[in-house]
């Protein structure tokens, strides 16, 4: 055996070595390229051709050839192991499982404000009520002084007003709407105005920031008996036919006479719980008739025109409703709790 001879299998021996050692296809390919590439090993080793004599040429090429195919044939081998692991790896990388469960998408609910509050407006508009909205950030005049609340009104304490200048307070109470549909509606009227009102206050029963809703009625001749026969009619609606109202003498500047309502217990049909304090019966707001003052406020002639008005807040009939006993729930946003309003 010549020299270039047992280079040639000596190189081989090392090639299907690399070949074998190869981990990946790219490495493999790159062992190919040097040994029987274009300008690889063979290629070169054929160059040297020369130096042999006449007999050993063909010889030598034959063996060359013989190298070759003895590679290719380890080199496929190998390729197709290489290329089979590689699909595995990647089929394992991006393989999805179809036995998972799939992801729970959360479905959104409605806040439980809203939802009573959808269910007044849905009840009052039977009545023929219209909806209306008001700024919560009022004048002075029309949270207070145009609703003949005097200004050293307990009211007006700095402990339940939230103010933002001298003239400006974040509403504490729907009824500034009265004010503003009196000026804006020719009477006879009948509007509602749910909405956030604002006090200074918080504790489990108190929240800075809760929500109303303000009746008003305007005509030239109401009675007490209409607005009570409004509000039981609301609430029945709201609380089932068996729901027992009351109203109990009261006092607001802006209404005379004034009557507080409340409705009998449906948590303990009455019988004496701790949302109804035992009482068996639960505050919900207040109302009346129009104060004349109210009516002189907007210019409007208290001898032609009389009303009434209500206003309570929509989270005691959401506690007394769903039975939450801090009404702070309401404002905190966990997901936990609204999710239970889902439908
Ligand atoms: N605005 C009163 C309150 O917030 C409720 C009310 C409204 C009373 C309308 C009488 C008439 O307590």
């Amino acid at each position: 055996m010549n020299s270039l001879t047992s280079a040639l299998h000596e190189k081989l021996a090392q090639a299907l070595a690399q070949v074998h050692e190869a981990k990946s296809v790219q490495a493999l390919y790159e062992v190919k390229v040097a040994f029987a590439g274009k300008q690889g090993f063979l290629t070169e080793i054929m160059k040297e051709m020369v130096k042999l004599s006449k007999e050993q040429k063909p010889l030598f090429g034959k063996e060359v050839n013989q190298c070759k195919t003895a590679f290719e044939t380890t080199y496929q081998t190998r390729e197709g192991q290489l290329q089979e692991q590689e699909l595995f790896e990647k089929v394992a990388r991006d393989s999805v499982d179809v036995s998972l469960p799939g992801l729970k998408i959360p479905a959104g609910a409605k806040h439980p404000i809203y939802i009573i509050l959808h269910e007044v407006v849905a009840v009052l508009s039977k009545l023929g009520y219209t909806v209306r909205t008001g700024p919560q950030i009022e004048k002075d005049w029309y949270n207070f002084e145009a609703l003949n609340i005097p200004p050293d009104h307990p009211a007006r304490d700095m402990q339940d007003t939230f103010y933002i200048d001298a003239n400006h307070v974040l509403r504490t109470h729907t009824s500034p709407v009265q004010i503003h549909a009196l000026l804006s509606e020719k009477p006879p009227f009948r509007t509602i105005a749910p909405g956030s009102v604002f006090r200074c206050d918080s504790d489990v029963s108190h929240s800075p920031n809760f929500h109303q809703v303000e009746g008003l009625l305007v005509d030239h001749k109401v009675s007490m008996a209409e607005l009570k026969g409004t509000i039981s009619f609301l609430l029945s609606e709201l609380f089932g036919s068996a729901i027992k109202v009351r109203f109990r003498p009261s006092f607001f500047p802006f209404t005379e006479p004034s009557a507080e309502f409340d409705c009998s217990c449906p948590i303990c049909a009455s019988k004496g719980c701790r949302l109804c304090k035992f009482s068996g019966w639960i505050e919900i707001g207040g109302s009346g008739l129009v104060n004349p003052r109210v009516f002189e406020a907007v210019k409007l002639d208290p001898a032609q025109w009389q009303g009434f008005a209500f206003g309570f807040g929509i989270e005691r009939m959401a506690i007394i409703k769903y039975g939450i006993d801090d009404i702070r729930l309401f404002f905190e946003n966990d997901l936990r709790f609204l999710g239970q309003f889902s439908v």
